[in-house]
């Protein structure tokens, strides 16, 4: 896989908080810190796995960057224009570049619309395609490039297995031909078996397209395969980002350790290292002072309490957030 060093996206100080409302007159009486000071950039044609468990904010920062959902404070930067601050016209056209993957193909498609008119609806969003006989021409063959037939034009997606309305859902993300995509867990609704077919399209798709992926997922096998780099998230925070192999071979933060040692594995030395995780992760409402993983740390000391550490390059195109990590 090519990818260059030029970033499509950067991300700079990226900060999106929810507020909780309560009493008589519904005042913000506290807020879901979901996302915190995130800085990463996504270079042009690469995969960026995104991974960290259920909760920590790795969908708030994926629907912020296509501006989804509206940050709190920072900013994105697409292709060197500020995204941010975009609105009508502007944004409408940063759509069309810029397209999601859901987790659940099952609640992401209206069962009420047939495979055809769902692929159709971005075309006519976007103005694109005329005739209504081009559009299905488009539809058709965009049913094809995901490894569905154009007779399924006239389905409905409960006529479907997972795997192939995963595949519905990434013929309408593509039907406007978009720079960059956030895979949202676009596997881990499927069944281990299907999960490998769906990962081989998105990075066919990638190769022959020219696509950049945000791709999220819970656990770092899943994102092995498909991702140039890896970026590793806990309680809104980046806390490790790394080329793939080199996050596989030489993880530096604890949290990444953990992780990587909880994922199964046939050779049977790895069990001397395993590091298991205690305590559940700590609510984004009320998160740890210091280091937000400090409780949960093997390692942790008095410092990581009261000072965040902040990411720092400790190995080539290596960064890691970690008060007692030193540059190797
Ligand atoms: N619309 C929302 N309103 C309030 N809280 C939200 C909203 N969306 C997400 N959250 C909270 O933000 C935190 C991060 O959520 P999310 O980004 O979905 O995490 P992940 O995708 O990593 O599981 C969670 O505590 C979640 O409950
Ligand atoms: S800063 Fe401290 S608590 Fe945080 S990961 Fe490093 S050692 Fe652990
Ligand atoms: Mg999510």
């Amino acid at each position: 896989m090519s990818t260059q060093t030029q970033p499509l996206i950067q991300v700079k100080d990226l900060t999106k908080s929810f507020p909780i409302k309560g009493g008589l007159l519904g005042r913000e009486v506290a807020s879901v810190k979901a996302v915190q000071g995130i800085n990463l950039e996504i270079r042009k044609g690469e995969t960026l796995g995104l991974v960290g468990e259920s909760g920590c904010g790795k969908s708030t920062l994926g629907r912020c960057i296509i501006r989804l959902i509206e940050p709190t404070s920072g900013q994105v930067i697409m292709n060197g224009q500020d995204i941010t601050t975009l609105e009508g016209e502007g944004l409408r056209a940063l759509r069309r570049k810029m397209q999601i993957i859901f987790q659940d193909p099952y609640a992401s498609l209206n069962p009420r619309m047939t495979v055809g008119s769902i692929i159709t609806e971005p075309l006519e969003i976007h103005g694109l395609f005329n005739s209504k006989k081009d559009r299905e021409d488009r539809v058709k063959q965009l049913l094809e490039t995901v490894g569905l037939r154009p007779e399924h034009f006239n389905r409905y997606p409960h006529e479907f297995s997972g795997g192939q309305r995963q595949r519905i859902g990434i013929a309408r993300a593509l039907a406007v031909e978009p720079e960059f995509i956030v895979c949202d867990e676009p596997v881990s609704a499927l069944d281990v078996s299907i999960q490998a077919q769906v990962i081989n399209l998105l990075m066919d798709l990638q190769q022959k397209l020219g696509l950049t992926y945000l791709f999220i997922a819970h656990d770092l096998k899943v994102v092995e395969h498909i991702s140039n780099r890896v970026a590793v998230m806990y309680l809104g925070r980046i806390v490790e980002i790394a080329e793939g192999e080199e996050l596989y071979k030489h993880p530096t933060h604890p949290y990444t350790k953990a992780l990587l040692s909880a994922i199964p594995t046939p050779n049977p030395r790895r069990t001397e290292q395993r590091i298991i995780l205690t305590g559940d992760v700590p609510s984004p409402i009320r998160p740890p002072s210091g280091c937000h993983f400090h409780p949960r740390c093997p390692i942790a000391t008095e410092q990581c309490k009261g000072e965040a550490p902040q990411l720092k390059l400790t190995r080539a195109d290596h960064q890691t957030s970690c008060l007692l990590a030193k540059p190797q």
